[in-house]
């Protein structure tokens, strides 16, 4: 009998993945994939709760699953699709939103940032967005959702709410617990090493699809501090820590390993010794990822048949729940 737990996660296809997303994320999802019953998704709805360019929007999600693959994300051993292609995630979330209040949604505080940042434009899904989230991992009763730091809060209010869920229907929904891989990396920025690493500054982000040349400039540029020693210390040497987090990710090596690899050297040295390092792990996930993009059938196939086996393993919790709350059967 197949007793592994069950993990969902997801990346919204809102901007190109980054060196971040893939050290801090895809990178430990792909260790996961031979002991867990994983689904990775795409959520493109979650995309929209703030602007998006509709070509961009749609031109990104299918680089995205291509690059979902080439990080080494099996669509044999996973299930990988695309959030919108399974439309019980939106009819579960209408349901949930029945059984979420106001107050806790207006505790959020990545809502508070998020329309702090975007004050012209506070919809009601940037409102309900994590009810939408609480959605996507209870449609398949997942275990554990691995997730940021950031995002530990939204999985605890899907706690919550599957929890009064099936306080009045008892027995509806597995309580997901939020999961911090230990082998995941917070990738910081490179020009602001206080600031996790982003899209929204692209000079100090790195993109998995950046030229080795884009990729070189970055780290030669890279913020460090006016000592010459090359030594984590997350404190007082935020640019050099996160420099060594980096190349110990992209090398496998420890950091005392590579604090030893440049004693006595300067930052000149380092830091182009750095990028070297992610050119080099860059390299082959940029070049597969272009391969993949050329073959757009085949990438639509395993946007297809990843949304057919999650749509299989949904329907069954929807059905449940429909019948639950008292909704005739069709
Ligand atoms: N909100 C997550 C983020 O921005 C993405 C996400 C959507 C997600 N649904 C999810 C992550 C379900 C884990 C599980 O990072």
């Amino acid at each position: 009998m197949d007793q592994k737990k069950r993990i969902f996660s997801g990346i919204q296809p809102s901007g190109d993945l980054t060196l971040g997303s893939y050290m801090g994320a895809i990178k430990s999802w792909a260790a996961l994939q031979e002991d867990y019953d994983c689904l990775f998704c795409i959520v493109d709805m979650h995309a929209i709760t703030v602007r998006q360019n509709p070509a961009d929007l749609r031109r990104r999600t299918l680089e995205q699953m291509a690059q979902y693959i080439a990080c080494g994300l099996d669509p044999e051993k996973n299930i990988m699709f695309v959030q919108s292609h399974v439309p019980q995630h939106a009819e579960l979330s209408w349901v949930l939103g029945c059984y979420t209040q106001f107050g806790e949604l207006s505790r959020m505080t990545q809502f508070k940032d998020k329309s702090a940042k975007h004050a012209d434009n506070i919809t009601a899904g940037l409102f309900t967005y994590p009810v939408l989230m609480a959605a996507d991992i209870l449609l398949y009763q997942a275990d554990l959702v691995p997730v940021g730091q950031d995002q530990k809060q939204h999985v605890e209010l899907c706690r919550d709410i599957a929890a009064r869920f099936n306080n009045s229907f008892p027995d509806t929904f597995t309580i997901p617990e939020p999961f911090i891989p230990k082998m995941g990396a917070r990738i910081m920025s490179l020009g602001t090493p206080e600031n996790k690493m982003s899209k929204s500054e692209p000079d100090g982000c790195v993109f998995l699809m950046d030229s080795p040349e884009d990729i070189a400039r970055k780290f030669k540029r890279a913020v460090t501090d006016c000592e010459t020693a090359v030594r984590y210390d997350k404190e007082n040497k935020p640019g050099v820590s996160n420099l060594l987090t980096i190349y110990c990710a992209a090398t496998g090596k420890t950091i005392e390993q590579a604090e030893a690899d440049f004693a006595g050297q300067g930052y000149g040295v380092f830091k182009p010794a750095v990028g070297e390092a992610v050119i080099e792990l860059l390299r082959p996930i940029r070049e597969e990822s272009q391969r993949l993009l050329k073959d757009k059938a085949y990438l639509e196939a395993v946007c297809k048949d990843g949304a057919e086996k999650a749509s299989y393993l949904a329907t069954k919790t929807l059905r449940k729940v429909y019948k639950k709350v008292g909704f005739v059967a069709r």
